[in-house]
């Protein structure tokens, strides 16, 4: 009986996360800098999913939702720094936030905090700074500065009229409220500045056009920069499509680099028009892997297209080529292994998941730079990036079903992902096993139709056996290994 390594392997140390950082050198508390309207919310939700799709436990700490708690819906006055009243419930809004984080950081519940606040004068900054050093915790303060009137309003109509502050009230008066509300924080901000040189800190100017740093000292803050450097808010979609159906779906096999199917052909062939319905006219950039299933599939789109190695299939190492039923018998206690823990079982000699997220992060990277992207790649891979956009938990993005001959449209909107799916008339296997489910082949994708006289012959040439009703016959024909 084969032993499956583990430590770092199959179960990676809890104590370091997939970008090997140390639990007990990095604490670090993001301290969101800016007047209100600017977009430090949208950031601070950003980075904890960026570092949360990493294995890197983050957390937002919004002081607005603490000061809500006592005072749910206050009109501008309330934010006048002459109204003590008002300066009391918010000191000790900002109190209650801190206190709150220093204790989940103690319960080492996490890597990074984000305190999410205006944070916009100098006092309230060191305040911070003193009670996490106190706590050994390193700070990173980033400001989003912008003086963009237009991009203001915008944002305030866009996400402030609706707000629970304004909860009933009318949209236009709330937008007055809200610019009278920011008129009384321009009366004390203070941007940071010289003075604050001691600080580690971002300065994103006019949404990234200009970016300054300072002091980073350690990795996991510059990966935070990097990552903040990299964001825009211009309106565009992400389209993602697995290939079409390929041969080694029709026998249910793994991996390998197979040509398409002619059901497959045929969805390469219609992806032109099904693109066009989603995507209008828009100019779109295709990424494909390096495997010849994704480039057959993208060959007929009539943009310009990039091949990533990044995007190639997860590696099913000494199980490439095997179906699931193959490899429940050869090696039953892998199979059972990887159902138990999907994300970070690895294949003997191949990938887990949690290892194609680590190659796939200069991808997400790449992503957010750019505008408008339609990626056609793998099962597995397709589940990370779907992941990540959608914000889907580690233990459940391995088992998400995502069909074959599917385009999928996500359009990144202030606080959420819109997603739509336009599914081509163009039948094809389900490659999709369920947790727990025995091995099995792959399914027919259209009900119970058998194949068509072509992807009879494809199935042939193959070897598949094909029942009386010309159905395929996969890889549940041999009897299941005793357990
Ligand atoms: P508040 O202080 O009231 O909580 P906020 O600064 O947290 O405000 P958000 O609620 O995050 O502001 O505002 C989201 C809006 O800001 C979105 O419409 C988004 O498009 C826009 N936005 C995102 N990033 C930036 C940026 N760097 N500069 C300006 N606006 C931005
Ligand atoms: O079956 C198609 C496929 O892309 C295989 O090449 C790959 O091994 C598999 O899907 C990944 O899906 P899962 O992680 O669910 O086995």
């Amino acid at each position: 009986m084969r032993k499956i390594p583990t430590g770092g392997f199959l179960s990676p140390s809890k104590r370091t996360n997939s970008m090997g950082v140390q639990a007990e050198d990095t604490r670090i508390c993001v301290i969101m800098v800016g007047l209100p309207a600017r977009g430090k919310s949208l950031i601070a939700q950003k980075i904890v999913r960026y570092l949360g799709w990493l294995s890197i436990t983050a957390k937002t700490f919004n002081v607005g939702q603490y000061r809500r708690s006592a005072t749910p819906n206050p009109s501008a006055e309330f934010f006048d720094t002459s109204n003590p009243e008002g300066e009391r419930l918010r000191r000790a809004a900002a109190e209650a936030a801190v206190g709150d984080m220093c204790k989940w950081f103690r319960e080492g519940r996490g890597l990074v905090a984000i305190l999410d606040a205006t944070n916009s004068t100098k006092s309230r900054r060191r305040w911070i700074l003193e009670r996490c050093q106190a706590e050994s915790i390193a700070t990173l303060f980033v400001e989003s500065k912008c003086d963009d009137e237009d991009l203001i309003m915008q944002n305030i109509l866009e996400v402030k009229t609706t707000s629970p502050d304004y909860k009933g009230q009318d949209p236009e008066e709330a937008a007055r409220d809200f610019r009278e509300r920011i008129r009384n924080y321009e009366k004390v901000y203070e941007t940071i500045d010289e003075d604050e040189r001691d600080l580690t800190y971002c300065k994103l100017i006019n949404v990234g056009h200009q970016v300054v740093i300072n002091q980073i000292r350690d990795y996991l803050q510059s990966r935070v920069v990097y990552y903040l450097m990299n964001l825009h808010i211009r309106p565009r979609s992400i389209w993602l499509s697995r290939h079409g159906e390929s041969q080694y779906n029709l026998v249910g096999k793994l991996g390998g680099d197979a040509d398409l199917s002619s059901r497959g052909e045929a969805y390469a062939k219609t992806l032109p028009s099904l693109v066009q319905k989603s995507a209008g006219d828009r100019q779109l950039t295709v990424w494909t892997s390096t495997l010849k299933r994704t480039i057959q599939t993208a060959r007929f789109l009539p943009f310009e297209k990039l091949e990533w190695k990044a995007l190639d299939e997860l590696d099913s190492g000494v199980c490439d080529g095997l179906t699931y039923a193959e490899v429940e018998e050869k090696y039953p206690e892998d199979f059972a292994q990887r159902d138990e823990d999907k994300y970070n079982y690895r294949y003997l000699g191949g990938e887990s998941y949690r290892d194609v997220v680590i190659r796939l992060e200069p991808i997400i990277m790449e992503l957010e730079r750019s505008e408008n992207i339609l990626i056609v790649t793998h099962q597995a891979i397709l589940r990370c990036i779907y992941a990540y956009f959608m914000n889907v938990p580690q233990e459940r993005s391995p088992w998400m079903e995502v069909p074959l001959h599917t385009l999928i449209k996500l359009t990144p909107k202030a606080y959420t992902t819109v997603e739509e799916r336009l599914k081509a008339d163009i039948p094809a296997v389900s490659t999709f096993r369920e947790k727990g489910s025995r091995a099995r082949g792959n399914t027919i994708g259209d009900g119970a139709k058998p194949l068509s006289p072509t992807a009879q012959e494809d199935a042939k040439g193959l070897g598949l056996g094909l029942a009386a009703d010309g159905k395929p016959v996969m890889g549940d024909a041999k009897p299941p290994p005793e357990s």
